[in-house]
C-alpha cells in the first residue's frame, strides 16, 4: 500500500478537496486497493470539523463527496506512515519541513502544483476569504493535479 497525505492550513477547504478528487480518480482507475489516502492541517484550529460547507457545497456541484473531518498534522507519526505528503502551498511546505528539523523526510514532501497537468499555477491559493470562484478554482486545480499524481505514481510503483 503506497499511502499519501495532503496537508493545507486548516484542513477544511483545500487539503479536503485535494482528498476527494484523488479519491475519486483512483478509484476511476481501479486502484483503490493500492493507495491509502489522507488529509491533514499544519494547525488545528478545525479539528474535529467537518470540511467548510463552501468545500462541501462545491465538491458536490462536482460528483465529489467531501466527508473528511478535519485534524492536525502529527509529526510524532505522519512523516513515517506517509510516503507522499503533498502541501497546497509554499507555507505548508515551508511548515512540514519546520516540523522535521533532520530533514530526514524532506524527500517525501511535495506541493501538489509539482503535478500539474495542464493548469500554470505554482501552489493551490487559500480560498478561505474568497468568493465561490474560489472554491471553483481550488477544484480545478486539484483535480487536474489528481490526474499527475496518479500517472506519477503508477509510473514510480508500476501499479
Ligand atoms: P485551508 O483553508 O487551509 O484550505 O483549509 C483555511 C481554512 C481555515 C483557515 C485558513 C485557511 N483559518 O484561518 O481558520
Amino acid at each position: 500500500m503506497v499511502k499519501v497525505l495532503f496537508v493545507c492550513l486548516g484542513n477544511i477547504c483545500r487539503s479536503p478537496s485535494a482528498e476527494a478528487a484523488f479519491i475519486a480518480e483512483v478509484k476511476r482507475q481501479g486502484l483503490s486497493s493500492e493507495i491509502a489516502i489522507d488529509s491533514a492541517g499544519t494547525i488545528g484550529h478545525h479539528a474535529g470539523e467537518k470540511a467548510d460547507p463552501r468545500t462541501i457545497k462545491h465538491g458536490k456541484l462536482r460528483g465529489l463527496e467531501i466527508t473528511s473531518i478535519s485534524r492536525k498534522f502529527d509529526s510524532k507519526t505522519d512523516f513515517a506512515t506517509f510516503d507522499y505528503i503533498i502541501a497546497m502551498d509554499d507555507a505548508n511546505v515551508r511548515d512540514l519541513k519546520i516540523l522535521d528539523p533532520s530533514g530526514m523526510c524532506h524527500c517525501k514532501i511535495y506541493k501538489m502544483t509539482d503535478f500539474k497537468v495542464t493548469r500554470t499555477e505554482n501552489i493551490v491559493p487559500d480560498p478561505y476569504y474568497c468568493g465561490p470562484e474560489g472554491f471553483e478554482l481550488v477544484l480545478d486545480i486539484v483535480q487536474d493535479c489528481s490526474l499527475g499524481l496518479l500517472k506519477h505514481m503508477r509510473q514510480k510503483h508500476s501499479f
